[in-house]
């Protein structure tokens, strides 16, 4: 049997300390409904990131506004639990999003208010700087220039190392070039809606991560009626795994972060990194969206 193993999907390299297992995961299952609130079973949500790392995963999505705050606690608590105190897990955190309630997200890019959730966020997870720091929106009512000059001016003190943008489109990411060193992007993406085609082929050119959020269409790509079954059927793979296979082989800059609360899924998960779809295949899932 082939090894569970996310480096099976092969690397990226942000700078030699910080090179990651293409697969990844996020953490925004891990909270209550709406993203708001904390998630019912806080144990079960600590077991889960515990399990990443055993499974190669080394790189892990989150955001203060999961929960708010939640996502990150369980992310901060499993990484103390872990045996190397979570030394190989490299994190990509996300600032800029006020909570008032379930569904609810309020861009909010105050320099000030960034800087206050860079160092809290800090201290939830017990590291001195941030790995990979993404403005998690633009908010529009505060110059970009305000929102990412505080970020590089943190880039500069030594408490960012890489800066990403959330929800950019490909000339919002020519614009924020000017005010900012950017190395990642994350945006909605997945083989069911790859509207941002051109945002992917952007970041392989000008070498910047990219995350797609949403890789399993929020699950309806990987559940019992998923428009993959028939292909998942021939690859002996489940339709999650179709899913971010897909992902593996559009660019070799996309980096999915699925997300879950079960381990199995994880496991079923992390598994994708063996799936090496046709070129034949590639082509007609890539012709799915509608
Ligand atoms: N930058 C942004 O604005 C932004 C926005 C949204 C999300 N994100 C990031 O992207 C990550 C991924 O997005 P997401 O978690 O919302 O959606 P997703 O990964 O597309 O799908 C997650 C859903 O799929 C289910 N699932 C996961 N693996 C499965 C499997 N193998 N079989 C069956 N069902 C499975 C999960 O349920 P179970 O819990 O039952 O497994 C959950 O309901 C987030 O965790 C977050 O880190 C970023």
């Amino acid at each position: 049997m082939t090894e569970l193993n996310a480096a099976n999907a092969g690397t990226y390299k942000f700078d030699d300390d910080f090179v990651v297992n293409r697969l990844g995961y996020g953490t925004m299952q891990l909270t209550g409904p709406g993203v708001f609130g904390p998630f019912p079973d806080k144990q079960k949500a600590i077991d889960v990131i515990k399990e990443a790392p055993k499974l190669g995963i080394n790189l892990i999505d989150t955001a203060d506004s999961y929960g708010p705050w939640f996502a990150d606690r369980y992310l901060g608590e499993a990484l103390r639990e872990m045996p190397d105190k979570g030394h190989s897990i490299h994190i990509s955190e996300k600032v800029g999003q006020l909570r008032h309630g379930p569904g609810i997200w309020i861009p909010f890019g105050d320099p000030k208010y960034l800087r206050q959730e860079v160092e809290s966020s800090l201290l939830t997870l017990g590291r001195d700087h941030e790995e990979l720091l993404f403005l998690h929106r633009w908010d529009t009512n505060v110059p970009l220039s305000e929102q990412l000059g505080v970020l590089q001016k943190m880039k500069e003190e030594g408490k960012i190392k890489h800066i990403g943008v959330s929800q950019f489109s490909v000339d919002d990411l020519k614009a924020a070039q000017k005010y900012a060193d950017i190395d990642a992007v994350e945006n909605l993406y997945n083989v069911g809606n790859h509207k941002d085609d051109d945002v992917v082929d952007y970041a392989e050119k000008h070498h910047m991560a990219f995350l797609p959020w949403f890789p399993l269409d929020t699950g309806k790509l990987a559940g019992a009626n998923s428009p993959l079954d028939k292909i998942a059927k021939k690859y002996n793979a489940s339709s999650a795994q179709i899913a971010l296979a897909w992902l593996l082989k559009r660019s070799p800059n996309i980096l999915p972060i699925p997300g879950t609360s079960n381990v199995d899924h994880l496991k079923d998960n992390v598994a994708a990194a063996n799936v090496k779809l046709s070129d034949d295949d590639f082509k007609t899932l890539s012709n799915l969206q509608k």
